[in-house]
């Protein structure tokens, strides 16, 4: 199979042309330069893809650099692995020297050196991920698939390269279960056999860097399916104990992407989620294993908090008032969750509370109260607090009516201080 024209196709003129220019600066020098990873799998399957890889099986700080001085790309980035990041008409891309990788323990980064395509295809996560095309012109578009990544392709297969490549590495099986979300993937029996083996290994794994595999679930489009896989193959409670899974789950991920109002981001509310069904405790527990940033801990303790002093006391009967007071000061986020994952009377109650009650202000304002004469300072507050509370209680209340208010509230007690 040749990518050359999905490669045409898919790459804006600039950029494209600055690639096969590169792939003539490699061919010249007898170096071989090639398109991997998730761009070649996306591009056979003909769907947009996100990062530009490029492998060099040579000299990548040298290219990199006359690269630069005849204005082909910009070096944006180096690392210490051999790789540079490169701006190239406006796109980023990674250009890293073709390596052979290995681990001294689970978990650790590894071991990097030089190496050819072999190799640096063979140190890779799965068979469909261990495809390069050719940017050479006397090749351009030609496939190395030394794994059977193609056919695994066409049948929707996830197999991994080797036995011991989530005991390297665990964070491969929060990788496997996004591309068989998103692509539809089934794993292959010896992948999910060694997967549930070495699954274990996600302890080695640091909170920062499971905390980034999550963030990258969240920005699936159906996150809902990733952490269902990982529940089918025994990985969810291995990530933190007390993550459950159901249908209700599913579906609260699910209506979380259409019923969240603007002040609500989507990460926030699908941590609040995750949380909704733990105590303080676990809270606690879940926010040290992923070392979530604040937005995502406060609403993590929320939720907790909710589950254990709030949900218990929202029965039917409750008032408007009852209502507020018992949710005013928690995140939106967090109420929501547990909106999307209760149900009535409690998911109704959360309802009212976030579409309703919580906007609920007096028509009067502060300048208005002073203008009907009630003295500056505290019982400004005291007397927008009592007409909230009395908008909450009586549902239709015109301004007329809280003027009245506040001149009997003034006629009670003139100029006493609040
Ligand atoms: N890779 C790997 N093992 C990892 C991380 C990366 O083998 N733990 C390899 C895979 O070949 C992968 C490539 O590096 O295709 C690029 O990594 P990344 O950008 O994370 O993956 P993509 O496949 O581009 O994923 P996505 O489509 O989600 O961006």
């Amino acid at each position: 199979m040749n990518l050359s024209t999905r490669i045409e196709g898919a790459l804006a003129a600039p950029l494209l042309a600055a690639c096969r220019r590169l792939g003539e600066m490699a061919s010249d020098r007898g170096e071989h330069l090639y398109l991997v990873g998730g761009a070649v799998r996306d591009l056979i399957l003909d769907r947009p893809f996100r990062e530009i890889d490029l492998v060099l099986v040579g000299d990548v700080t040298r290219l990199a650099r006359e690269a630069g001085e005849m204005k082909l790309a910009r070096q944006v980035a180096a690392s210490p692995f051999m790789t540079v990041k490169l701006d190239m008409a406006g796109h980023e891309v990674d250009l890293v020297t073709a390596r052979r990788e290995s681990y001294p323990q689970p978990g650790s980064l590894p071991v990097v050196d030089p190496a050819d395509l072999d190799a640096d295809l063979r140190r890779r996560d799965f068979s469909v991920n261990a495809l390069a095309a050719s940017l050479l012109p006397e090749e351009f578009g030609e496939i190395t698939d030394l794994h059977g990544g193609l056919d695994d392709l066409e049948a929707r297969t996830l197999r991994a390269l080797y036995g011991e490549t989530f005991r390297d590495d665990a964070t491969r099986i929060l990788r496997g279960a996004r591309y068989a979300a998103r692509l539809g993937m089934t794993l292959d029996a010896e992948t999910e056999g060694w997967l549930r083996r070495d699954a274990r290994y996600l302890d080695a794994i640091s909170p920062d860097r499971l905390r980034h595999e999550m963030d990258r679930i969240w920005g699936e489009e159906r996150p809902e399916q990733v952490l269902e896989l990982l529940w089918e193959w025994g990985v969810l409670p291995l990530l933190h104990f007390h993550l459950q899974w159901d249908a209700a789950m599913r579906e609260a991920f699910k209506r979380a992407r259409t019923e969240r109002s603007s002040d609500v981001p989507l990460i926030t509310l699908n941590v609040a989620i995750l949380a909704s069904r733990m105590g303080p405790e676990q809270g606690e527990e879940l926010i040290a294993a992923f070392n979530l940033p604040p937005a995502q801990s406060d609403a993590v303790r929320d939720a907790t908090r909710l589950s254990r002093d709030v949900i218990p006391q929202l029965e039917t009967n409750i008032s408007a008032v009852e209502i507020d007071d018992l949710l005013a000061g928690f995140s939106p986020a967090a109420v929501l969750a547990h909106a999307l994952t209760t149900t009535e009377p409690e998911s109704e109650i959360l309802r009212r509370y976030l579409e309703e009650l919580r906007h609920v202000q007096p028509a009067l304002s502060g300048n208005d109260l002073l203008s009907l004469g009630v003295p500056q300072g505290p019982r400004v507050g005291e007397y927008l607090r009592r007409l909230r509370t009395t908008r909450l209680e009586e549902a239709v209340i015109s301004e007329e009516r809280e003027r009245e208010l506040v001149r009997r509230w003034l006629a009670q007690r003139p100029d006493s201080p609040a």
